[in-house]
């Protein structure tokens, strides 16, 4: 896990997680929300912001640890400004997975757990993302791409850089 760059909680994601633990009956029950908010302003969680979401939340640090290392969704190492997660479970892999990760690989010059040197894209994979009837699919930040082909990947990936 990463501690080498600085981050802090902004005073209004500080009071999102107040706000987050209004919503929950335990502050440890606020633990995801507090870690999407931290997420969402830094993106990824170093283990200085990890201990800044635990005083936040009144919590012992090793709870914030518990969440970050089970869900993958979140990142404790920088990432590119996007991610691709590639679902690379059976329905998507029968479907043509490989053929859309060797495009992926192709097309942003870099591998499987790489981030481009523009930093623009992280490429990762992960287990069934609950598309299946739209595989192979990727998952780009908070967004599906469905029914991919190695033909089209370079317009998704032209779609996400114009959105910003
Ligand atoms: Fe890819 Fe389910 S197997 S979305």
């Amino acid at each position: 896990m990463s501690d080498t760059v600085d981050q802090h909680l902004s005073d209004d994601a500080k009071a999102a997680i107040k706000d987050a633990m209004g919503r929950y009956p335990t502050a440890r029950a606020a633990v995801l929300p507090a870690l999407w908010i931290a997420q969402k302003e830094h993106g990824y969680v170093s283990n200085g912001l990890a201990l800044e979401v635990a005083d936040e939340l009144g919590i012992p640090v090793n709870w914030v640890h518990e969440a970050l290392s089970f869900y993958v969704l979140f990142h404790t190492e920088k990432v590119g400004k996007h991610v691709i997660w590639m679902c690379r479970n059976l329905s998507c892999w029968l479907c043509g997975y490989e053929e859309i990760k060797a495009q992926l690989e192709s097309t942003l010059g870099i591998k499987e757990g790489e981030t481009t040197a523009d930093g623009e894209f992280t490429l990762l994979s992960n287990e069934c993302l609950g598309a299946c009837g739209g595989a192979p699919m990727i998952q780009i930040d908070d967004q599906y791409y469905e029914n991919l082909t190695p033909d089209n990947i370079g317009q998704v990936l032209d779609q996400v850089r114009s959105s910003g």
